[in-house]
């Protein structure tokens, strides 16, 4: 079986460590919203409840429903339509919470059958007296990544005993009513929001990976948008392991380690001998950090996600190209520093610490009212957890919620981003400037590099460092990029307008022939030289059917 990287904190990891160790002393804090009892009137209050680390939290706002504790499936773990079971609600009457219980399957699949039976929200009653935990989603099962996708309504997981006193009331005939609130999730102290990613630029590590990439790829238009108002401050954190003093010198150690054992990331393959090692991962996150700290020094922070997103789509591990010569291309086109980069990265094989790194390995580990970093990918609002979908939407609304109220941008309102990043550096695309032709285009997603249709053009190419136009038409554009030249009244281009052939000298070698025509006219040079429409042979060249450009010498004599 193939173990993700995502997953293999304290697990397959064997010789590495987390400087926060997840299994005993890490603080793990359950991120709760809250849970207030409308009716009836016994059980009115406030009550706990966590949110769970799936489906789409309603950050800043709140929700008033119904609660319904299904007469049968009360588990939840099978389709609620194989028992007739439907939560619909009527229109204009209360949506539909649907209380469960934990146990038998994972919490994910008990909320996606709620949602597709018509539940607005899922309450998981616990089956111990404990303290409430995060409900997570199952690890890298390949088969509930699909569903956990489309979970777009919230859960909170709550205690035990709160769980039977709604039962009791439900079971009593009582209509009871719940109101959930987000309003407090999130502490909106000002009008700035500092928020975290913990991220990895890993991108083979299966499920959560492919997430957290679509999720920045997604999520980086508005990212911008919001930095380069100061809305917010943002900074990307990157969790590294260490290896035991015991085993720097193992072969595991030096395959996943830089800096002697210092820092290290699980090996993408977890197969020491081929593929992309540990190592690799750790050195190109360095890079990331020190992109991040170079663009914030020059007031640029934002440049972080062109170059994240940008690597990952020109550099991915599945074509070989996840190495520094790919790197560098993409810090170029960027218009960044490479050796201020360099510099930063220091000497990955030094005997000692690296600052940036060490930095990270005390972000880790949390403070005060904030918890410990230990999942991938995590992201931290204002000091708090976020716990839900990684989705550009839901997170734009924990973001938003961060602020203090009146205080919001207006993309917090108007939930449309709009992005210019094509005016800067072209965005870090190809372009063609003498043709007034770029491969930069804004999206509400932010830019992509796509080579672009022009006059009904295709251009193809990366979209990085080469487009070209293609198909018919193409040589209308700047000539297809091909040569050009007209003489004596004539033109002459290398560009065929049918095919899939790039530029092609002329046939019959145009080249070859106006090199005829000169000498012909120094040989002659007092007589007027006239192109005739007529088909000549050139000697010792091969003419085609196409039509070949003639020459003739008229025989008129001009004064010298
Ligand atoms: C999830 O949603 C997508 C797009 O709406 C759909 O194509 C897919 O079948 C859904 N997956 C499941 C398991 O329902
Ligand atoms: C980024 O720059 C800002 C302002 O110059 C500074 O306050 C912040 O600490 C910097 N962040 C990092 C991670 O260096
Ligand atoms: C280049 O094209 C864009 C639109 O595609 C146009 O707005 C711009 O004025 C053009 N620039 C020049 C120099 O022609
Ligand atoms: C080259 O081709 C372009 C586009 O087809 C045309 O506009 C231009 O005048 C040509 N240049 C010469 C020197 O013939």
């Amino acid at each position: 079986m193939r173990v993700r990287g995502s997953e293999l904190v304290g697990l397959f990891l064997g010789f590495l460590y987390l400087s926060v160790t997840p299994m005993s002393s890490a603080r793990f804090v359950v991120e709760k919203n809250s849970l207030r009892v409308t009716s009836p009137d016994k059980i009115k209050g406030t009550y706990d409840s966590a949110i769970g680390n799936f489906g789409i939290p309603q950050y800043g706002g709140s929700m008033a429903g119904a609660v319904l504790y299904p007469k049968e499936n009360q588990k939840g773990c099978k389709e609620f339509s194989e028992f007739s079971i439907s939560f619909q609600s009527k229109p204009g009457s209360l949506p539909t919470f649907v209380l469960v219980d934990r146990g038998d399957c994972f919490f994910a699949l008990k909320v996606w059958n709620a949602q597709k039976a018509g539940a607005s929200a899922v309450l998981v009653a616990d089956n111990m007296e404990e303290a409430l935990i995060t409900m997570d989603s199952p690890q890298e099962d390949g088969s509930s990544a699909k569903y956990i996708e489309n979970i777009t309504i919230p859960s909170a997981l709550i205690e035990k005993n709160f769980g039977e006193t709604l039962k009791k009331a439900i079971n009593g005939g009582n209509m009871v009513n719940v109101n959930l609130d987000w309003r407090e999730a999130v502490p909106h102290p000002d009008d700035r929001v500092e928020y975290e990613l913990w991220t990895n630029s890993n991108d083979e590590c299966g499920v959560k990976c492919d997430m957290l990439m679509e999720f920045v790829k997604n999520f980086k238009g508005a990212a911008q948008v919001l930095e380069k108002g100061s809305y917010t401050q943002f900074t990307p954190h990157y969790i590294t392991w260490y290896c035991p003093q015991a085993f720097t010198l193992s072969k595991q150690c030096k395959s996943q380690c830089i800096n002697h054992g210092r820092y290290c990331a699980p090996d993408p393959d977890l197969d020491f001998s081929t593929g992309y090692e540990g190592k690799d991962v750790v050195l190109e996150n360095l890079r990331q950090l020190c992109v991040f700290k170079v663009a914030n020094e020059t007031n640029k922070p934002w440049v972080w996600w062109d170059y994240v997103t940008d690597f990952q789509i020109r550099c991915p591990m599945k074509e070989k190209k996840y190495n520094k010569e790919c790197a560098d291309g993409v810090l170029k086109s960027l218009g960044l520093d490479a050796s201020k980069i360099e510099k930063c990265m220091g000497d990955p094989d030094a005997d000692s610490e690296n600052p940036v790194l060490k930095e990270e390995q005390n972000a880790q580990v949390g403070k005060g009212s904030r918890g410990d970093v230990t999942i991938l990918p995590t992201l931290v609002v204002n000091n708090r957890q976020y716990r839900g979908k990684l989705e550009k939407g839901a997170v734009l609304k924990a973001i938003c919620a961060g602020f203090e109220e009146t205080t919001e941008p207006a993309v917090c309102l108007s939930g449309d981003v709009e992005t210019n990043e094509c005016l800067d550096n072209n965005g870090g695309c190809w372009q063609d400037k003498k043709a007034n032709v770029t491969a930069c285009k804004d999206t509400f997603r932010g830019k992509v590099c796509e080579c672009p249709l022009v006059d009904g053009v295709q251009f193809k190419g990366d979209g990085y460092t080469t487009c070209e136009a293609s198909g018919p038409g193409r040589c209308k554009i700047n000539n297809g990029g091909c040569w050009n030249d007209s003489r004596d009244g004539h033109s002459y281009s290398a560009c065929l307008d049918f095919g899939n052939s790039k530029c092609q000298c002329p046939p019959g070698s145009k080249v070859m022939v106006l090199k005829h025509v000169k000498i012909l006219m120094n040989a002659k040079r007092k007589r007027h030289v006239i192109v005739l429409n007529v088909v000549v042979k050139i000697p010792g060249e091969v003419t085609s059917a196409l039509a070949v450009e003639i020459f003739s010498i008229s025989g008129i004599t001009t004064p010298a």
